[in-house]
């Protein structure tokens, strides 16, 4: 199935609460000095406090994506500590990832919260990147269909069709994330991606921009998960919190991502939006 992919492969990672300015600019610097496999979509969301300076070293051509964590639905206003999806715009930002599961278990975030961040990051012009996954109580009773399922559907409720075919979804399930996750077994991981791919192509009337699998992808596992048809790309966290790390993974994916199939399209950061304008 990999050899035939028609569409680029995203491959990210989040930084999470990790890396000073030095530290941001060491990866980035290293990461610049190797060759983008054609055919991957390669995106970075760093902490807040290095977006800025990371975008102003990555340079306006390259097809590296920058991020952000996590933003708040409203504009502006009173909301101690909080980022609008328009100042993370402004500091660099093309995707915003929403709905993480350690936002979500220690942040407060609901289903709801998510939906209402997706709605105003398609308003900023943002590509949301929704995070679902069930924890293991759920899915060892059996749930983690009808669980990601309701998550979906709640996160997309406030979106038009033609927004949610611009969207990344990530299926993270929380018991595979982190220091203590175990790693998914790729007949785990299927069920769900085509469940995931059945819900979003009828949310959207046909395929959203890409769906993602994140939670403890190494190189050890990346090329199993992406032997799976619904998954077109990896959300990375430890594995590519070095450069090296990263560099290896993009490496090995990239004889998976169908480049050469002639029809893989890299986004540059000016992304093709059909629906609402920018608010700015
Ligand atoms: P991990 O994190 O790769 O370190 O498990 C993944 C994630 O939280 O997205």
């Amino acid at each position: 199935m990999t050899s035939s992919r028609n569409r680029p492969l995203w491959v990210g990672t989040s930084w999470k609460m990790n890396k000073t300015l030095a530290e941001a600019a060491t990866f980035v610097d290293e990461l610049l000095a190797v060759p983008i496999p054609s055919g991957i979509q390669v995106f970075v969301l760093p902490p807040y406090t290095a977006l800025a300076s990371v975008r102003s070293r990555v340079p306006e051509d390259s097809p590296i994506l920058l991020g952000a964590q996590n933003a708040h639905w409203a504009p502006e206003g009173s909301w101690t500590g909080e980022i609008s999806m328009r100042m993370a715009k402004d500091a660099g930002a093309t995707l915003i990832e929403i709905g993480h599961s350690e936002r979500r278990e220690h942040f407060g975030e609901t289903d709801r919260t998510v939906a209402r961040k997706a709605a105003a990051a398609v308003a900023y012009g943002l590509i949301p990147l929704i995070c679902v996954g069930e924890p293991l109580a759920v899915r060892d009773e059996g749930g983690a269909e009808d669980f990601v399922r309701v998550q979906l559907q709640i996160a997309l409720s406030e979106l038009a069709p033609a927004e949610i075919s611009q969207v990344l979804i990530a299926y993270e399930p929380i018991w595979a994330i982190g220091e203590h996750g175990i790693p998914a077994t790729i007949d785990q991981v299927a069920p769900v991606m085509a469940l995931i791919s059945d819900v979003v192509t009828v949310a959207a009337g046909g395929p959203v921009r890409a769906v993602l699998y994140g939670g403890s992808v190494s190189t050890q596992n990346a090329r199993e998960v992406l032997s799976d048809p619904n998954t077109h790309g990896l959300f990375v966290g430890r594995a590519a919190w070095q450069a090296s790390g990263f560099i290896e993974l993009l490496k090995l994916c990239a004889p998976l991502s169908g480049a050469g199939a002639g029809q893989s399209t890299i986004y540059s950061r000016t992304l093709p939006w059909t629906t609402t304008a920018a608010l700015l």
